[in-house]
């Protein structure tokens, strides 16, 4: 713990320009929760979004995921203290949140995770931004991803991606590629089936109120069963809603298939071309076709 920022404007460094345009790039170093520095403003922002999303998510989300939200006390009345959200989920899971001030490197990024620490954006977006905020915030990382840290099976899955990270990132940037992918469309834009059908899982489709409809109700985007080494070939949008969503059957089946060491599959992918974002290959479980209606045309990432 180390530095309090001094408002509610987070500290950029720098901006790096890279083949994503110009990206913040933010220190590294692990921050205090401001809390007494949010405005009503900034409660306000929780308060709205909070609640939009979860009268939108009953019937979409996933159970475990409204579940684990309701056991940790998420109320839209306030944003939630990262100490109080510890206590309870240093007890279910042995995971401690730690306030950053946005985008970690990559490596960065994976040591925390690999030792349950989740890096969690300590500032909340503007009024202006309640819809679509390029980065995240705290409403995307706090409401988007640190519920299913109360899940055991899913906690195990986010601590293993890291240290898969680290290892990834060691062997070289086609490695991280492949890797990358898969948390894309695991823990960022994931769907479940559960008993009462398809239910969403992933942050970023959570914490986005025209992607939690678009994914499930829209006839455009493919709904894929999971498979592991064709996700890691395929490519996604960070500019427009997914083209292909990818579905598991339980959070068993996420631990399961990524508990092989995945050199040997990074060693095979290295030859073999990756897929456009919308494809539907022969071989897919196909749960919905998508029409691929309004779908960009280019820049699959
Ligand atoms: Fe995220």
């Amino acid at each position: 713990m180390s530095s309090l920022p001094s408002d509610t404007s987070p500290t950029r460094v720098e901006h790096q320009h890279t083949d994503k345009g110009y990206v913040p790039v933010y220190t590294t170093a692990v921050v205090e929760q401001p809390w007494d520095a949010y405005t009503a403003v900034d409660h306000d922002v929780w308060a709205q979004l909070f609640q939009r999303q979860r009268e939108l998510l009953a019937g979409r989300a996933s159970d475990a995921f409204l579940a684990a939200q309701d056991a940790m006390g998420m109320t839209p009345d306030a944003i939630p203290k990262f100490d109080e959200l510890n206590d309870i989920l240093q007890r279910a899971t042995g995971w401690t949140l730690v306030g950053v001030e946005g985008l970690l490197p990559e490596l960065t990024f994976f040591e925390h995770l690999a030792n349950r620490r989740f890096p969690v954006t300590w500032w909340i977006r503007k009024p202006e931004q309640l819809d679509y905020l390029a980065e995240p915030d705290l409403f995307h990382d706090l409401f988007g991803h640190v519920p299913l840290l109360m899940n055991p099976l899913f906690a195990d899955y986010m601590a293993a991606y890291g240290r898969g990270g680290v290892k990834a990132h060691a062997i070289g940037p086609e490695a991280l590629v492949n890797l990358t992918r898969l948390y894309w469309y695991t823990v960022e834009f994931g769907l479940i089936r559960e008993a009462g059908g398809l239910r969403i899982y992933g942050s970023g489709i959570v914490s986005s109120k025209g992607e939690s409809l678009y994914c499930l109700d829209s006839d455009a985007p493919n709904r894929i069963g999971f498979d592991l080494e064709r996700i890691m070939r395929t490519r996604y949008r960070i500019d427009t809603y997914q083209k292909t969503y990818f579905v598991i059957d339980s959070f068993e089946q996420l631990m399961e298939a990524t508990e092989p060491d995945f050199a040997p599959i990074y060693a095979r992918l290295a030859s073999q071309d990756s897929y456009p974002a919308g494809n539907v290959l022969d071989r897919d479980r196909v749960f919905h076709r998508g029409t691929g209606e309004g779908w960009a045309g280019d820049a699959d990432f």
